[in-house]
């Protein structure tokens, strides 16, 4: 559902910087893929260029088979809109909104009918558990339930794939669990091919598959087959080749 051809990425400014270079990737439908490496290995960069909102210097991606940088502007946004869900550290909730109305968002801009919304808002809320505070304010919950609430607004529209550039990353290891097994089980029940940028080994032992880059080139990648354990430690062996800076893996070492 996903290919990237031969996609290197170049920012230009008074020095230009070479942020990736020849990555290919493909990815199946209701695949759950988690993209690794150290901080500043253009995990970031390859999301975005995927999520449409920055484009590749060359190569190609390919969403479903179209290449969505052909499509004219509001064709675009359309897309965007309806095709992709996207989930940031961060949360990005909007504070003067409840967290229904920052679920239904998505659905607003599509300018679908009220009770059509509520209705698929509250669906998706309790596969989330996160039915009873549907009436707050993002200010008065907790980063599990503002993440977890930043992932039903990500998927109420049902998009195809599901974008996550470090979802846990703000979380304690209790929540970000949950998180993950929220993805994990909305990725099952709606097919939905998930791409997880994480530096967390635990949060990317819930994907199917993990993909490691190194200054901005692939390295490897490893499967997860039948146990979880098992693919955390291969992760963790992973990184220590790997390598990277102090901060990022300073977890994995202790
Ligand atoms: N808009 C930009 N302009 C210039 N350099 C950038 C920009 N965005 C990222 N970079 C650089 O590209 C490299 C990869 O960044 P990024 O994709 O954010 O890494 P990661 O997410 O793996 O930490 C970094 O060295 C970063 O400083
Ligand atoms: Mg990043």
């Amino acid at each position: 559902m996903l290919e990237v051809k031969q996609v290197s990425k170049v920012y230009e400014g008074k020095i230009a910087y070479r942020a990736l270079t020849d990555i290919n990737l493909e990815v199946e439908r209701g695949e759950f893929v988690g993209v690794m490496g150290p901080s500043g290995s253009g995990k970031t960069t390859l999301l975005n260029l995927i999520a449409t909102i920055d484009e590749p210097t060359t190569g190609t991606v390919l969403i479903e088979g179209d290449n969505p940088y052909q499509l004219h502007r509001n064709q675009l946004a359309k897309f965007r809109r309806r095709s992709l869900g996207f989930v940031f550290q961060d949360y990005n909730l909007l504070s003067t909104l409840t967290v229904k109305e920052n679920i239904v968002l998505p659905l607003t801009l599509d300018g679908k009918r009220v009770k059509e919304m509520e209705e698929k808002a509250e669906a998706i809320a309790s596969t989330l558990g996160i039915s009873e505070i549907m009436n707050k304010r993002t200010y008065e919950i907790s980063g599990g339930q503002s993440q977890r609430a930043a992932v039903a607004r990500a998927m109420i529209h049902r998009p195809k794939l599901l974008l996550a550039d470090e979802p846990t990353g703000n979380l304690d290891s209790k929540s970000s669990k949950d998180v993950m097994e929220m993805l994990v089980k909305l990725n099952q029940q709606e097919k939905a091919t998930m791409l997880l940028v994480t530096h967390d080994p635990q949060a990317a032992s819930y994907c199917d598959r993990v993909i490691f880059i190194r200054d901005g080139k692939f390295y490897s990648e490893i499967h997860q087959g039948d146990n979880q354990k098992a693919f955390f430690q291969k992760i963790i062996d992973t990184l220590s080749l790997l390598g990277g800076d102090d901060h990022d893996f300073s977890s994995v070492r202790d």
